[in-house]
């Protein structure tokens, strides 16, 4: 493994300094990188945004987004003062090329020699050319890897828009200094995944077709839209969560062992599972994919109301908050294995899983051997590895209950964990790639998505189904599963229990 390349001085700027991203985020993460020493001796935060505002006021405003969002919870008044007196607020409108002359000077005075520059693009997806544009004319981003630009999704709102913002920022900057953020390649067990698949042999020679019956995996969100009801309503489940998180957790459970633990050779073996996905025609769009909306209905003891009297939402949209699509990856690993994504917001709790499902045994000998084995890999809130197997029940005949044995973060670890955007930032410092999207996976990721969104396109309304909030999902979902499951995996939360090994039944 490379090891990592501290930088000795940072100059980070945040386009949108007054933004949600930022204020729970990304100051945040700073932070928490400032107060584990993770941050260089010498560094700079230019927060830029249109808005009026006092560098004290600014400040105080982002003291308040670090009390209520930082694992690490208040920050100490000492902590907190020696990292405050290193954001600056420049108050500026992106168009206007004074914001980018107050903003090289204010560097200019910050640098001592070749420091990192990183540019956050925490800014609508229209800002991203004028502000790269700005960059370039006023050599603030030079074709120099020491020099870092950092975007945020959405790339696009499909394939073609996609192409034409990566050829802009490639005709500006060279792949090596932008980097795409997918926040759920920073969480701790999305990363964990390669650990386990590729570190760990007994695995390996059972991650095909031959061994494994189907995989699924699971993004429920508890949340609704809120108050994102203007930008979701023209997005929609599929481009906001399908063609970014799913699809990368999707490239990582089924991506060939790459060639080092590298950015380029991970990003290879990621783009490869990505262009072997198969397309899928008009008709078969509406067999192998589900789109839900949902109605009023309670979550969590709370009353929702349906998504088409959200704030910002068109009380006739077709917009989806729910996808379950079955997928197939035609390569000689995952030939005939269905890949089952589903996703969805206002569903019962917030869980991110993964299930691996093998396939049954073939020696039939016991009698009620009828569980298959389960490898259960728990994003989200819970962070677990778990295998259900068939074991004994104790006692004098011989009968079998499924049992899973779990490995869980909470037993093995202490510490705190990393956010997301903490792992990625410090990434984006020390120059690695690797859990950032190269644009040929951003671009193949839209391909995959595109026959999905034309054939909706066609036919706004075609079945869409409807869901109450706090339940998980239309029915039509488990169809999709047939013949190789029932239902889904439940998503309940665990039950609490202090053993390793449990009856699951
Ligand atoms: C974002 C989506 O990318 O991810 C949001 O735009 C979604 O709609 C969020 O809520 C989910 O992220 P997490 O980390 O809360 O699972």
């Amino acid at each position: 493994m490379p090891t990592p390349k501290h930088p000795e001085s940072a100059a980070i700027t945040i386009f949108g300094a007054r933004g949600d991203l930022t204020q729970r985020k990304l100051i945040p993460a700073l932070y928490n990188l400032y107060l584990d020493g993770h941050l260089p001796e010498k560094f700079a935060i230019f927060c830029v945004d249109f808005v009026t505002i006092g560098e004290q006021e600014y400040r105080d405003e982002m003291l308040k987004g670090v009390n209520e969002f930082s694992r690490s919870g208040k920050a100490g008044p000492n902590t907190w003062a020696g990292f405050a007196k290193r954001v600056q607020y420049i108050q500026g409108d992106f168009q206007q090329d004074v914001t980018y002359t107050t903003l090289r000077s204010k560097i200019k005075e910050f640098e001592q020699g070749r420091g990192i520059r990183m540019f956050y693009f925490a800014v609508a997806p229209r800002f991203i050319e004028v502000i790269s544009d700005e960059l370039c004319k006023n050599k603030l981003c030079t074709i120099d890897t020491h020099h870092r630009v950092v975007v945020e999704k959405p790339f696009g709102t499909d394939l073609a828009s996609a192409r034409k913002l990566n050829r802009y920022l490639s005709s500006r900057f060279q792949e090596k200094q932008i980097f795409h953020i997918d926040h759920y390649l920073g969480k701790e067990m999305v990363q964990n995944i390669l650990a386990f698949r590729f570190a760990n042999h007994i695995f390996d020679p059972l991650w095909n077709k031959d061994f494994i019956d189907h995989v699924e995996i699971s993004v429920a969100e508890e949340v609704s839209v809120g108050k994102r009801g203007g930008y979701y309503d023209t997005s929609g489940a599929l481009r906001d969560m399908i063609q970014n998180h799913l699809l990368q957790l999707l490239c990582i459970i089924a991506m060939d062992c790459p060639k080092a633990y590298e950015a380029e050779a991970i990003r290879d073996s990621k783009v490869k599972v990505l262009k072997n996905i198969r397309m899928m025609t008009d008709k078969e769009v509406f067999t192998n994919v589900v789109r839900g909306q949902y109605t009023q209905g309670e979550v969590q003891g709370e009353q929702r109301v349906a998504y088409r009297e959200e704030p910002n939402v068109s009380p006739e949209s077709n917009t989806e908050t729910f996808v379950a699509a079955r997928l197939f990856i035609d390569n000689s690993r995952w030939k005939g294995v269905p890949f089952f994504l589903r996703t969805g917001k206002s569903m019962p709790r917030q869980s991110s899983v993964i299930m691996v499902q093998f396939k049954e045994s073939p020696n039939a000998i016991f009698k009620d051997n009828n569980v298959p084995n389960r490898l259960v890999i728990s994003i989200q809130p819970e962070l677990e590895i778990g295998l259900v197997f068939e074991s004994k029940v104790p006692g004098l005949h011989m009968q079998l209950v499924p049992v899973k044995m779990n490995f869980m973060y909470t037993d093995n670890y202490s510490q705190s964990l990393p956010e997301a955007y903490e792992t990625l930032l410090l990434d984006v410092l020390e120059g690695d790639a690797t859990s950032f999207m190269r644009t040929d996976q951003i671009e193949a990721a839209w391909k995959v998505v595109m026959p999905i969104l034309d054939a909706w396109k066609a036919s706004p309304s075609k079945q869409l189904r409807f869901y109450p909030a706090g339940t998980w999902g239309p029915s039509e979902a488990d169809s999709l599963l047939k013949p190789h499951a029932k239902d889904w995996y439940k998503l309940e939360a665990p039950p609490r229990v202090t053993q390793n090994m449990k009856s699951i039944e």
